[in-house]
């Protein structure tokens, strides 16, 4: 790994690439202080789990579980519509992201061998990380015999059968009556405006919590203003030092907010939440929060798509529930490492370039909650694994990388990594001809916040050891 304060030319190179926005693991002893890596160049992160249509479940896990029996004659009442209830509606509603509703009998229907086929491609419901790398809070995967089920639906003709009298649990019955501590709000009605040949628009929206203290953000929520737009929405802080950068942002265009492709864009930037379409408030543990310091901004990323429907515009209002300090005086601090290799140098034309970054030996135990890598267009594959005192772990293993649909995934348990450890990261990407974004020749790409530009990182949540003084 390389570190931004080996590199002073790559801090020119990124113009907001700042010293402490980089994860120096190196002074990672005890008692020293630590410079973590609080994403600077970071982007589209989500807060993936907690998915909907999924019922909070304490057992341990069951390799059975979700096995569904397979009757020689399912029917859509019967059969379909509670596992697509289950698995789809929670983004496939009208007027929601998905580009069609799945309620209907006719609806699921009209869709049915092209649902078929994306379950059997495991690519809805979406949920990228591979299953035998981490078990994940909210997992959005189907059994196979799920999907066998809904196979043999199809084959026998997809019959609608008799209508039963029992309703479906409605899921905004899933969303519990919490109140909100901050409510956040982007401020305008945006019109999305993505660059020319994309259907994409990546905007930041910058607010004043005005808070009185530091707080600890346990989880959060989201509200769009308009759901056929908003793909997804991640929340930062900014400190104040960052203003000016920001003022900057801004000045580039006359629309609101500014643009952010890839990342918040300015120096000093955490990441403290995210939603996607479909997602439930995630909670960290009881009592374990984010830091926002007293004096932050909030910068909202929104990441809006017009592929199916371009119209409109939209106000989304994010809610931030903070670590009750009545009840956790003396909250669990989680922090957000950063993992990434900035030079990188990815030739024109090739189809499997791979890019590694490595920690050193860190002689502490370490609690890790969740993870997020991130690339940008040309990745393929991302995997993160720690070689640890007690064994290898593979934290995360995305086998087809998807930019839309990235996130920061939290550990059904933490994971416990074992002191000495190490983390490695491993990105992989296809610069050949065919996997252009801009339909461009290919080009030599290096790291940058552009989307022709290239990203390798690991972000990590992790307990911050009680021997090390931040
Ligand atoms: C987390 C939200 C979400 C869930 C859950 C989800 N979808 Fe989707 N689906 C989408 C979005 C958004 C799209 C549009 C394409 C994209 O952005 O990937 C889509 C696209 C599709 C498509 C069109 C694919 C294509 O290639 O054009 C099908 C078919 C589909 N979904 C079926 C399903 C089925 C069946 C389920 C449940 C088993 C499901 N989806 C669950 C969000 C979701």
């Amino acid at each position: 790994m390389k570190l931004l304060d080996d590199r002073p030319d790559l801090i020119a190179q990124s113009g907001r690439g700042t010293i402490e926005a980089m994860i120096s693991f190196r002074s990672w002893q005890p008692n020293r202080l630590l410079v973590f890596a609080l994403v600077a160049p970071l982007a589209a992160l989500v807060l993936l789990a907690g998915c909907s249509g999924e019922p909070e479940d304490d057992s341990p896990p069951d390799d059975n579980a979700g096995a569904v029996d397979i009757p020689d004659e399912p029917t859509y009442h019967e059969h379909i519509a509670p596992l697509v209830h289950d698995h789809c509606t929670g983004c496939h509603t009208e007027d929601a992201i998905a580009p069609f509703a799945l309620e209907s009998f006719e609806e699921v229907q009209q869709h049915a061998s092209l649902s078929h086929a994306t379950m059997q491609a495991g690519t809805m419901p979406p949920w990228p990380p591979a299953e035998d790398c981490g078990d994940f809070r909210g997992e959005r995967r189907m059994h196979p015999t799920e999907i066998e089920l809904f196979g043999r639906w199809l084959d026998q003709g997809a019959v609608a059968g008799e209508q039963s009298d029992e309703q479906l649990p409605d899921h905004s019955e899933d969303i519990d009556d919490a109140q909100p501590d901050l409510t956040v709000d982007t401020g305008v009605d945006y019109t999305p405006e993505p660059p020319e040949g994309f259907d994409d628009d990546y905007r930041c929206f910058v607010v004043d919590p005005d808070l009185d203290g530091d707080r600890f953000v346990n989880s959060v929520d989201t509200r769009p203003g308009n759901p056929q737009l908003v793909h997804h929405m991640i929340a930062y802080t900014a400190p104040p030092e960052a203003d000016d950068e920001i003022a900057a942002l801004k000045a580039e265009d006359d629309r609101p907010g500014y643009e952010c492709f890839g990342s918040p864009r300015y120096s000093g930037s955490r990441m403290i939440g995210g939603w996607v379409p479909g997602a439930q408030r995630p909670l960290l543990e009881e009592g374990h929060g984010l830091r926002v310091p007293e004096d932050s901004r909030i910068v909202v990323q929104m990441h809006y798509t017009t592929h199916h429907n371009g119209e409109g515009s939209d106000r989304t209002e994010v809610d931030f529930f903070f670590v009750d300090e009545q009840q956790h005086p003396d909250p669990t601090e989680l922090i957000i490492m950063r993992l990434a290799e900035m030079d990188m140098l990815i030739d024109a034309g090739d189809p499997d370039a791979t890019v590694t970054a490595e920690t050193p030996l860190i002689p502490q135990s370490v609690t890790v909650h969740g993870i997020a890598p991130h690339m940008h267009l040309l990745g393929t594959n991302v995997r993160v694994d720690a070689t640890t005192g007690d064994g290898d772990i593979c934290l995360i293993d995305i086998p087809d990388w998807d930019f839309h649909w990235q996130g920061l995934y939290l550990y059904e348990e933490p994971m416990q990594l074992a002191r000495p450890f190490r983390i490695e990261l491993t990105c992989e990407y296809d610069n050949s001809e065919h996997n252009q974004p801009d339909g461009q020749p290919p080009r030599d790409v290096t790291w940058g916040d552009e989307s022709t530009d290239e990203m390798c990182v690991a972000l990590i949540v992790a307990e911050v050891p009680d021997d090390l003084e931040l």
